[in-house]
C-alpha cells in the first residue's frame, strides 16, 4: 500500500515548505515533494527563493556594497584603504555557503516539525478515495497518496523569444548569480526588481551596465515621485537606463551578445555586450504536475487558478505563491502557505492583499506598501501628503546615507494611512511600521503621536506622518 499523508505540499520554496511546516503545526501527517537539486544531485530545499532568488542575490548585495563602501566611501570617513582587490569566485563561494545554511535549515526544520520530504518530482497519477495519488520521480520511484493538495510549484525566467537561455551568455537570474568574473560590458533586458538589483551587483564590481527597458516610465509600478528620485540615484551611480526601447533580434556569438533595438526615438541601435541578462519577468511553472491526468485547470498565462482562498477548481487542492495570481513575493507565497494550511485546518486563516510590503534592495534601498498617489488619484480618493527627506534626518546624516525620503498618503477626511513610500537606507526595515499601522488602520496621527527613538531612520517615518497634518519639526 502506498505511504498515506493527510497533507502533500509540492513545492518546497517558501510557499510549500512554510505550508508543510504550518499543517505539521496544526497535528496533520505531512509530507513535501521537492525536485531543486544542488551541484551535487543532492536536495536543495528552498525553491527559486533560496537557490537563485531572494537569498543569494541579497548576499551578492551585501558583498558588493561591501566593495563599494570601501573603494568609494570609506574615505570620506577617514579610513584609507590601499591594495584593495576583488575575489569574485571567493565571493561567489561565500553566497553559496549562505544558500547551503539555508538549505540545511530548511531540512532541519523538517525534521523538527516531522514532515517527511521526498527528493524528486511530483506529478498527479489519479484522483482516488476522496484523495489524490501523487508520483514521485526521482532516484527511485514511488506513488504516494494525500488528502489534501498543496501545489506550490513557483515560477521560471521568462525567455526573450528567439534568445533562450544558455547560462553562458544570455543568463536568467541563475546565472547572473554565479558569473565567474565581472564581465566587462553587461547588458540587461528589463528594468525590473531583477534587472536593478542585478544589475546594481555587477556595476558595484565594475562592470559597465546597460538596461533596456520596453516601457517609456521606469518603474512604473512604483509612486512615480520616488520612481524619479531611484532613475536620479541609479543613473548618479553609472547605470544607463534607456526607457521605451523595442527590443528586436539578440545574436549570441564567441565575442558575447549584440542586442538590436529601436530606442525611444525611434532609431535602430545596436548593443554589444559581454554577458546578457534577460529579466523580463517570470512565468508560473506547472511543468511536470500533470495537471491534465485529474483535470486542474490553469489559466491562460498557464497560472493554477484559484479563488481568494487559494482553492483550485479541483476538490482538496490548494495552490499557493507564484504558480498562483498576485504579487510573485516570497513573503506572500509563505502567507498563503500559512493560511491554507489553516483553512485545511478548519481555521480562518487570512492574507491581506492591501498590506503586502514591495522591497527593491538597491542603494538606496526602495520599499513600499499600499496604495501610490497616482493609483489614489485614479480612483478619485482625495488624499493627504506628507514626505521628510533622509537629509534632514540626523541618522541618515550621521551614516552618510542621506539620499531619498519618506512619503506617507493619508485619506484626505479620515487621516487613514493609504500608502507609504520609502527610498532610503534601510527603507526595507523601516516599511516593517508601515505595514504594522496600515494592518491597525492606524491614521497618520497615529504615527506621528509615537514616540520615536533618536537618533535613528524611523523619525524620517514620523516626520512624514506629521508632515501629512503640515507640521514636520525638523524640515
Ligand atoms: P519557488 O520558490 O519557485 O519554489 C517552487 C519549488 O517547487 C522549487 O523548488 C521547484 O523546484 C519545485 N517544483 C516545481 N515543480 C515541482 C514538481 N512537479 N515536483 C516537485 N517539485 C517541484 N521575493 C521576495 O519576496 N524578496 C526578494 O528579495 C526576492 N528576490 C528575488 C530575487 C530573484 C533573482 C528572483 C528570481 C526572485 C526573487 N523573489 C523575491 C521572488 C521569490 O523568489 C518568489 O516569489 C518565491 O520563491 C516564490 O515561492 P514559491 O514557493 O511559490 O516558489
Ligand atoms: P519585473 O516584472 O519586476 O520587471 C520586468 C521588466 O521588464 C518590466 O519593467 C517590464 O516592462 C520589462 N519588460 C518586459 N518585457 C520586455 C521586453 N520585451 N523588452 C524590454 N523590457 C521588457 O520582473 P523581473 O525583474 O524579471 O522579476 C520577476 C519577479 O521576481 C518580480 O516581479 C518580483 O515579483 C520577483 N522579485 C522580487 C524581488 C524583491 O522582492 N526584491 C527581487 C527580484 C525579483
Amino acid at each position: 500500500m502506498s505511504k498515506q499523508f493527510d497533507v502533500i505540499a509540492i513545492g518546497g520554496g517558501p510557499g510549500g515548505y512554510i505550508a508543510a511546516i504550518r499543517a505539521a503545526q496544526l497535528g496533520f501527517n505531512v509530507a513535501c515533494i521537492d525536485e531543486w537539486k544542488n551541484s551535487k544531485g543532492g536536495p536543495a530545499l528552498g525553491g527559486t527563493c533560496t537557490n537563485v532568488g531572494c537569498i543569494p542575490s541579497k548576499a551578492l548585495l551585501q558583498s558588493s556594497e561591501n566593495y563599494e563602501q570601501a573603494g568609494h566611501h570609506f574615505g570620506e570617513h577617514g579610513i584609507e584603504v590601499k591594495g584593495l582587490s576583488l575575489d569574485v569566485p571567493k565571493m561567489i563561494g561565500r553566497k553559496d555557503t549562505v544558500v547551503k545554511q539555508n538549505n540545511d535549515g530548511i531540512a532541519y526544520l523538517f525534521k523538527k516539525n516531522k514532515v517527511t520530504f521526498f527528493h524528486g518530482r511530483g506529478s498527479f497519477v489519479a484522483a482516488k478515495n476522496g484523495g489524490y495519488e501523487i508520483k514521485v520521480a526521482g532516484a527511485s520511484e514511488e506513488v504516494i497518496s494525500g488528502k489534501h493538495i498543496i501545489l506550490a510549484t513557483g515560477s521560471n525566467a521568462r525567455a526573450l523569444p528567439g534568445a533562450p537561455f544558455d547560462e553562458v551568455n544570455i543568463l536568467s537570474n541563475d546565472g547572473a548569480l554565479r558569473l565567474g568574473a565581472v564581465p566587462g560590458r553587461l547588458g540587461l533586458i528589463g528594468s525590473g526588481v531583477i534587472g536593478l538589483e542585478m544589475g546594481s551587483v555587477w556595476r558595484r564590481l565594475g562592470a559597465d551596465v546597460t538596461v533596456l527597458e520596453g516601457l517609456p516610465a521606469f518603474l512604473g509600478a512604483v509612486d512615480q515621485q520616488i520612481a524619479k528620485e531611484a532613475h536620479k540615484a541609479f543613473i548618479k551611480q553609472g547605470l544607463k537606463i534607456e526607457l521605451g526601447v523595442k527590443v528586436g533580434e539578440i545574436k549570441s556569438g564567441k565575442k558575447g551578445v549584440s542586442v538590436a533595438y529601436v530606442d525611444a526615438k525611434g532609431q535602430t541601435q545596436t548593443l554589444e555586450v559581454d554577458k546578457l541578462i534577460v529579466s523580463i519577468g517570470r512565468m508560473p511553472n506547472t511543468i511536470g504536475l500533470a495537471p491534465e491526468t485529474v483535470g486542474l485547470k490553469l489559466n491562460e498565462r498557464g497560472a493554477i487558478v484559484v479563488d481568494d482562498e487559494c482553492k483550485t477548481n479541483l476538490p482538496n487542492v490548494w495552490a499557493v505563491g507564484d504558480v498562483v495570481r498576485g504579487p510573485m513575493l516570497a513573503h506572500k507565497a509563505e502567507e498563503e502557505g500559512v493560511a491554507v494550511a489553516e483553512r485545511i485546518a478548519g481555521q480562518h486563516g487570512h492574507v491581506n492583499f492591501n498590506t503586502i510590503p514591495w522591497v527593491i534592495y538597491t542603494h538606496p534601498e526602495i520599499a513600499w506598501v499600499g496604495q501610490t498617489e497616482e493609483q489614489l488619484k485614479a480612483a478619485g480618493r482625495a488624499c493627504k501628503v506628507g514626505t521628510f527627506p533622509f537629509m534632514a534626518n540626523g541618522r541618515a546624516r550621521a551614516m552618510g546615507d542621506a539620499t531619498g525620503m519618506v512619503k506617507m498618503l493619508a485619506d484626505a477626511a479620515t487621516d487613514e494611512i493609504l500608502g507609504v513610500h520609502i527610498i532610503g537606507p534601510y527603507a526595507s526595515e523601516l516599511i516593517a511600521e508601515c505595514v504594522v499601522a496600515m494592518e491597525f488602520r492606524a491614521s497618520s496621527e497615529d504615527i506621528a503621536r509615537i514616540c520615536h527613538a533618536h537618533p535613528t531612520l524611523s523619525e524620517a517615518t514620523k516626520e512624514a506622518a506629521l508632515a501629512v497634518d503640515k507640521r514636520a519639526l525638523n524640515f
